[in-house]
């Protein structure tokens, strides 16, 4: 892909978290979320992309906008010589973070070259996160504390040492449980895998896994990130439901016990990942307004170019004298 691109799709999450974050605290999650939807689906339509959404806000009856198998970017017009690309979005991952200005809601999306990106169904996924540190040393199928254990040799630490991040969900009783037994630390969240698999596979964060059962659209965005950063992935998808079963089976999907491996949810050679920060989290600022402009703080990074980029952006409006603060 072009290189311009990882600017372009940066944009495009800087604009859907500047429009969310106009909305933290408003306790309406789903406003928090349509106006994220309409800024990211408006930028994008200014790129020069002939793109698909993969992984969307839904399917084209229960989503307006970004819907799964929407056409996006100024190839859908007929202009050609575009970029083909497939796009995963969310734009505001944590809608309940926004709505209640809780940390670490992010606006995100992975980009690839066609079929770069797993499609997968808006079922669950079973998962283990780590960065570059563990990458290697992690086995969805083994016991927590097995897991816990080879994480800890490859920090060089031990288990007390380390922060495990878990969704706070009933279903995790016994992980969590586990987890404790094992004695390691566990920072419980709300919302937001996504986010906290991010911050997993950068050091510094003092987040060194993130474990238990998420989103498998969330997985798949992970998985961009974390072949960006060599972290690794292995997910399960999870059937709770009678029509998470049909979904999968509508997909062809029959071996439900499949792990997938980081490589298996973003296979492609060339894969963009673009977050911005809409609340303060663990890697990235929230937006900060001002009287004449907006800041905001993103990563955006690329397999093919190796590079990750940690951008500060301030928007200025157009009337008005902002000075800008270092
Ligand atoms: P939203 O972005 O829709 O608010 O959901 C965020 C999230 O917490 C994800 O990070 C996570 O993967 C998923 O929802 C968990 O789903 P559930 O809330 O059903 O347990």
């Amino acid at each position: 892909m072009d290189v311009n691109l990882e600017t372009d799709f940066l944009r495009v999450t800087e604009k859907a978290a500047i429009a969310a974050a106009r909305t933290m605290g408003y306790g309406d999650r789903k406003h928090a979320d349509k106006v994220a939807v309409e800024a990211m689906r408006a930028e994008m339509d200014t790129l020069d992309i002939n793109g698909t959404i993969v992984i969307g806000e839904g399917e084209r009856d229960k989503a307006p906008l970004l819907y799964t198998g929407e056409k996006v970017g100024r190839g859908k017009a007929g202009s050609s010589g575009m970029h083909e690309v497939d796009i995963a979005v969310d734009p505001l991952e944590g809608t309940n973070l926004c709505a209640t200005g809780t940390n670490n809601a992010i606006a995100v999306l992975a980009a690839g070259t066609k079929g770069g990106l797993l499609h997968a169904p808006d079922v669950y996924m079973q998962k283990i996160v780590v960065g570059p540190t563990a990458r290697g040393f992690i086995d969805l199928d083994a016991p927590v504390k097995n897991n816990l254990r080879r994480i800890a040799k490859a920090f060089d630490r031990r288990m007390e040492d380390l922060t495990i991040v878990v969704l706070d969900r009933p279903r995790h009783e016994k992980l969590i449980q586990e987890i404790r037994e094992a004695g390691s630390r566990i920072k419980l969240i709300g919302d937001g895998d996504l986010s906290a698999g991010l911050a997993a596979a950068i050091r510094g964060t003092h987040i060194h896994a993130v474990m238990g059962i998420g989103g498998a659209p969330e997985g798949v965005i992970t998985a961009a990130a974390l072949r960006c950063l060599n972290g690794e992935i292995q997910g399960r998808l999870v059937v709770m439901e009678d029509w998470h079963k049909k979904r999968l089976e509508d997909l062809g999907i029959s071996d439900h016990d499949h792990v997938y491996s980081t490589e298996e949810l973003a296979s492609g050679d060339d894969v963009i990942f673009a977050a911005s920060g809409v609340t303060k989290g663990d890697l990235l600022e929230g937006v900060r307004y001002f009287k004449h402009g907006v800041r905001v703080s993103s990563v955006v990074m690329s397999v093919a170019t190796r590079t990750v980029r940690f951008i500060d952006s301030v928007y200025m409006e157009e009337e008005g004298e902002l000075e800008v603060m270092r």
